[in-house]
């Protein structure tokens, strides 16, 4: 999303009632929408409940828990508030003041009494800064991904555009089942890992040309937990969510899968989908021992497998939107 389609949302922090009024005022006439409280004490709070703010206008002096205060805190905290812009509102023109602000983690300050569009043009520097700031991030984690994914790939020698498919198929079932782009974003590059594992592979059984014995084959279903145990070091959501992918893409909903056998629901989403989009697009590419089948074959395998490989209320989305995935399938061909 460009920076100006985006919708802000700004908290504010001021104890004293009329400059609440009058920010809010401000910020709301300017297009953004605004959470306005009396302390940062509850502010701290909001902001664990999971109230999400793109920047933090915090006044400096306040009873209880002055301004310095409630930047530290945020500023410490492990939570994605620490990662919140905080401009600070100040009467003080001290440059202790203002020093003491850039220690605990502010990014910039403004003198009350302010102009009205000296507020907005600081306001929207910062936004901006940190809205491209937040672009380069996430694009670098998708390129990463990718390359990655491109790593077990070539290990395992998958051909063309395996990943690059079974991920907007992830993508896509995400959307169908009613997750916003954001969320559906998560689902796409996480499901990019979900053959990771097969690096702790050796290349003499994940490239083995004829059908496995029972022992290779135990070797082999050691790629969820490897994969899983590679990513689950990260704390970043869309690492904890690929984490996930890796472990849990090879569960059947009946219970019949592996690692675990996890059954329905226990299944996490994440995996569910990722099963029934590896799976179509095994069917639907040609390997050395198999021809490519058929659409007709591929839609009465699924739902042979309704309930019993995959979940049912997937494969319902996934037979009704199929043109959708055969899309998917010739814009990405190998
Ligand atoms: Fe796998
Ligand atoms: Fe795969």
């Amino acid at each position: 999303m460009s920076f100006e389609e985006k919708k802000f949302h700004i908290l504010t922090i001021d104890d004293a009632q009329t400059n609440r009024i009058m920010i809010e005022k401000i910020l709301k006439d300017a297009g953004y929408t605004v959470t306005s409280v009396s302390s940062g004490l509850e502010a701290i709070e909001l902001l664990h409940e999971g109230l999400t703010a793109d920047l933090i206008l915090l006044d400096i002096i306040m009873e209880e828990m002055n301004g310095f205060e409630t930047c530290q805190i945020i500023k410490k905290s492990k939570k994605a508030m620490a990662e919140i812009p905080v401009i600070f509102l100040t009467a003080m023109s001290d440059i202790e003041g203002i020093s003491n602000g850039f220690e605990v983690g502010g990014v910039d300050y403004i003198t009350k009494p302010f102009q009205k569009v000296e507020l907005l043009a600081r306001i929207k520097t910062h936004l901006k800064l940190k809205h491209y700031q937040d672009q380069e991030i996430e694009q670098t984690q998708r390129e990463l991904i990718y390359t990655i994914a491109r790593i077990t790939d070539v290990h395992s020698l998958e051909t063309g555009n395996h990943i690059k498919r079974v991920s907007e198929y992830a993508r896509l079932l995400a959307i169908l089942a009613g997750y916003d782009e954001e969320k559906a974003e998560i689902f796409q590059l996480a499901s990019a890992m979900h053959d990771v594992g097969k690096i702790g592979i050796p290349d003499a059984i994940v490239n083995k040309p004829g059908t496995l014995t029972d022992e290779e084959i135990t070797v082999m279903q050691r790629h969820p937990d490897i994969g899983y145990e590679i990513l689950s070091q990260s704390t970043r959501p869309l690492l904890k969510a690929s984490a996930i992918v890796a472990q849990q893409h090879h569960e059947h909903y009946d219970g019949t899968g592996y690692p675990r056998g996890l059954k329905g629901k226990e299944i996490h989403i994440l995996g569910r989908i990722a099963a029934l989009a590896d799976v179509f697009d095994a069917l639907d590419t040609p390997r050395s021992y198999k021809k490519r089948w058929e659409s007709s074959e591929i839609l009465a395998f699924i739902q042979q497998e309704s309930g019993k490989h995959f979940d049912p209320q997937l494969v319902e989305l996934f037979i009704n939107n199929f043109g959708r995935f055969k899309k998917i399938r010739d814009t990405f061909p190998d």
